[in-house]
């Protein structure tokens, strides 16, 4: 079974608690449940993961190449400062969705640039948790059409 790797940045690890009216009631706990939901009826696997640490999100996505087919990433702010992130991002090469929670584009001005979106193959925003699980069906569409050659 195919496996996508989902990588969560800094303070996501606090959903649930953080600023709900932005970033809704449900925990990363719900999320990587949906998520596993998801991924099962499409036949794949993920593996889940969180870290406030820049160094720690490249390098778990520095080893995942040869094993995931795919990487969602919500890089949290990261997103909006991370050369690094976006280096291990193109030399991965891997199908990238980036994703976010909120609707960064209705947001703050810093959070409209984006260091991951030029090497995401597609990035979905503003549909809390859901977005998770469109990611997940955008990955599942891309292996397909891959392994068809
Ligand atoms: C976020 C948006 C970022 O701007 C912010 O720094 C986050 C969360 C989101 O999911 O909406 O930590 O990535």
């Amino acid at each position: 079974m195919p496996t996508l790797l989902i990588l969560n940045g800094p303070n996501l690890n606090m959903l649930g608690t953080r600023e709900p009216g932005i970033y809704g009631a449900e925990t990363l706990k719900d999320i990587e449940a949906r998520s596993t939901a998801r991924a099962k009826a499409l036949g794949l696997t993920i593996d889940f993961r969180q870290s406030n640490m820049e160094g720690e999100l490249v390098t778990w996505i520095q080893q995942a190449a040869g094993k995931a087919s795919g990487i969602i990433l919500n890089a949290g702010a990261y997103t909006h400062t991370s050369v690094a992130i976006h280096d291990a991002l193109r030399a991965c090469g891997l199908p990238v969705i980036e994703v976010h929670l909120s609707n960064i584009y209705k947001r703050e001005a810093f959070r409209h640039q984006s260091f991951v979106a030029p090497v995401a193959t597609g990035s979905i925003c503003g549909f809390g948790g859901h977005g998770y699980e469109l990611a997940i069906e955008a990955l599942a569409t891309i292996i397909a059409a891959t392994n068809k050659g």
